[in-house]
């Protein structure tokens, strides 16, 4: 094999397929070695040794060798490793990549590339780190109808939320600790602000509802805004904060999101902690399954990596590779804004006069969004009053018009945040 890339998960790799060659022996028939891996810097302390002269700085040392059958695309980017990905494939090499960016977007292309080459493309690892789930969505549940997914797939923002919630540290510590411990992305935006989550999502809906749902379809909203207070009220609330995404499917209409969300405490997902990741699957004839597991770092993502790699050298044996793309069965058709139902957690300083509270509820009571809970406290500054809002289920357009309303009533001073809540907390 050959890598592109010997990072944090490429290094896994390495590792795994070195411990582990008497298992891969047995499993595939013959040795698995690393030919090439291409770096961007040959003299960089690698987290695993390796013989420099594997390295290379250049990329057809690894996509041009005859001797290389699979090439391992662990570098991450999107231009120039989908470049690499359909040279290799049209040098009929297989290809296993763990890069969600690439795949959420080109994801169709390259599996087209992969077909047309007689070639394998797997990419296990690009959602959830470590749990099988695109293997489970795929295989596992093939003979189901997947209604609802819905999951903690990003394991830096799992971990920051975690770390806040629990022991108070303030985000970018921790932001800080999840690069060192190589959850993060290079560049950690695509983290914080939910794209990464998306971007999986994209995948999961895709593979889950059997139609080609891209990261331009999933609504998107990050942690990057969450601040204590919120945390604070989800807990006293009895809620738990989480990056959550959701697929869902009703008929044929689906919503694909990405967004902070309040979880009941005993919800499941809730007790998610630090980097796992977990997905939730209902499925309508399996009922409810819930897969958990590492959703990034070394060793449990290189496990999904090299799990592809077995994968193709057994398909190698049979003959069968580039047969697994089965295209998208049905036509996209996303929700309307008024078909999405969900509650919401809203919180807004308002003057603290009289009548305030009363031209708040007739607001909600005029756009038909009525509360579950609501609660009113003072605050210190400027005569000021903090109200917090839990809403019964709304459409998100009713909602949406409602804070747009409320956000140019003269008493609003400012809306401070509002999140999605899924589930009941009971009583
Ligand atoms: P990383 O630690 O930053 O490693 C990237 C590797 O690729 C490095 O070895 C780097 O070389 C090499 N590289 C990058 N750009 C290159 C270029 N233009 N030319 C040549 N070499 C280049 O990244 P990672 O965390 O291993 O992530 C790799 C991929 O796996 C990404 O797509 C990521 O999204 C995905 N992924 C990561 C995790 C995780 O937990 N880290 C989990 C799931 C999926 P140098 O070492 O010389 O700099
Ligand atoms: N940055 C990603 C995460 C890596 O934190 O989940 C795994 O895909």
């Amino acid at each position: 094999m050959g890598l592109l890339g010997l990072g944090t998960v490429g290094c896994g790799v390495v590792k795994i397929v070195e411990n582990h060659q008497d298992k891969l022996k047995h499993q595939v028939g013959c040795s698995v070695k690393v030919k090439k891996a291409l770096v961007k810097d040959l003299h960089k302390d690698r987290l695993v040794n390796i013989d420099e002269k594997l390295l290379t700085l250049h990329a057809e040392e690894v996509l041009e060798d005859p001797e290389i059958d699979v090439v391992i695309e662990v570098m991450g980017g999107v231009e120039e490793a989908r470049h690499y990905i359909l040279r290799a494939l049209k040098n009929r090499k297989h290809v296993v990549t763990a890069n969600k960016d690439l795949m959420a977007v080109y994801g169709s292309e390259l599996l087209a590339a992969a077909s047309e080459n007689n070639c394998d493309l797997f990419y296990e690892a690009s959602v959830a780190g470590g749990i099988p789930i695109l293997r489970s969505l795929v295989d596992g549940l093939a003979s189901d109808r997947i209604t609802k997914m819905m999951g903690i797939v990003n394991g830096t923002t799992n971990f920051i939320l975690t770390k806040m919630n629990n022991e108070g540290s303030s985000y970018e510590e921790v932001l800080h600790q999840a690069q060192a411990l190589g959850f993060a992305e290079a560049d950690p935006t695509s983290d914080v602000e939910g794209i990464d989550a998306a971007r999986k999502m994209a995948i999961l809906a895709t593979l889950g509802f059997s139609m080609n749902i891209e990261l331009k379809d999933v609504q998107v909203k990050g942690i990057s805004s969450v601040s204590e207070e919120d945390l604070e009220y989800s807990k006293k609330l009895g809620y738990t904060m989480k990056l959550i995404g959701i697929a869902h499917r009703e008929k044929e209409k689906v919503e694909v999101s990405v967004a902070p969300t309040l979880l009941p405490h005993a919800h499941p997902l809730a007790s998610v902690q630090n980097e796992y990741n977990a997905v939730y699957v209902y499925g309508e004839a399996v009922g409810e399954t819930m897969f958990y597991g590492p959703g990034a770092g070394s060793l449990p993502t290189a496990t999904a990596v090299v799990s592809d790699l077995v994968g193709v050298m057994k398909n190698m044996r049979l003959g069968v590779n580039g047969k697994s793309m089965v295209s998208p069965q049905f036509q996209k058709t996303l929700k309307e804004k008024e078909e999405v139902q969900a509650k919401h957690f809203l919180r807004v300083h308002v003057k603290d006069e009289v009548g305030v509270l009363s031209h708040i509820t007739n607001l909600f009571s005029n756009k038909g969004v009525s509360f579950e809970k609501i609660l009113q406290l003072p605050l210190k500054e400027d005569a000021l009053a903090e109200v917090v809002v839990v809403t019964h289920h709304a459409s998100l357009q009713r909602y949406e018009d409602l804070l747009e309303e409320l956000a140019g009533m003269p008493m609003v001073k400012e809306i401070k945040s509002s999140y999605r809540v899924e589930g009941e907390v009971a009583v």
